[in-house]
């Protein structure tokens, strides 16, 4: 499906309409260039799935928890194995645990099948088209 927001409540709507598919041991991946949206819809995944804690972009920090969601963000990691010392095996693999992923190109092979991909394009200021 492909849908276009026009603005960050839109996207925000969408997070919601999203989150009802969502259950534990779930990954989501998320594609798409700088500012595309990535973050802005992981927070609001985060606060639909009922969890307290403002999203940041993890940049520095590289990975944070939102209760039972583990948020990543790889890219500032420039290796695979950056990715395994990260612990991320264990994050994908923890079924009581939901976890999102922005960037996920040097995750690629321990992504399991029937991870949930998004992909963000910018369009204009206030419009982006998301695709899964
Ligand atoms: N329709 C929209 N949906 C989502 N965000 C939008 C929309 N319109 C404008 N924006 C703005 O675009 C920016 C998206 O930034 P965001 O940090 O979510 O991108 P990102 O894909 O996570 O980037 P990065 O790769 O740097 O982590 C935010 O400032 C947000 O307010
Ligand atoms: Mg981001």
């Amino acid at each position: 499906m492909e849908i276009t927001t026009h603005s960050t409540q839109e996207t925000k709507e969408f997070a919601n309409k999203i989150a009802k598919g969502i259950s534990l041991g779930m990954i989501i991946a998320l594609y798409g260039d700088l500012g595309s949206g990535k973050t802005t819809f992981t927070r609001f995944l985060v606060e639909a799935l009922g969890e307290k804690g403002r999203v940041q972009s993890p940049t520095f920090v590289i990975a944070r928890k939102y209760g039972h969601i583990n948020h990543v963000d790889l890219y500032r990691l420039s290796t695979e194995q950056e990715v395994e010392d990260l612990g991320f095996k264990d994050m994908v693999e923890d079924k009581e645990s939901i976890t999102i992923v922005e960037w996920p190109d040097l995750a690629e092979k321990l992504l399991p099948k029937d991870t949930l991909r998004i992909y963000f394009e910018y369009i204009d200021e206030s419009s982006r088209r998301i695709k899964l």
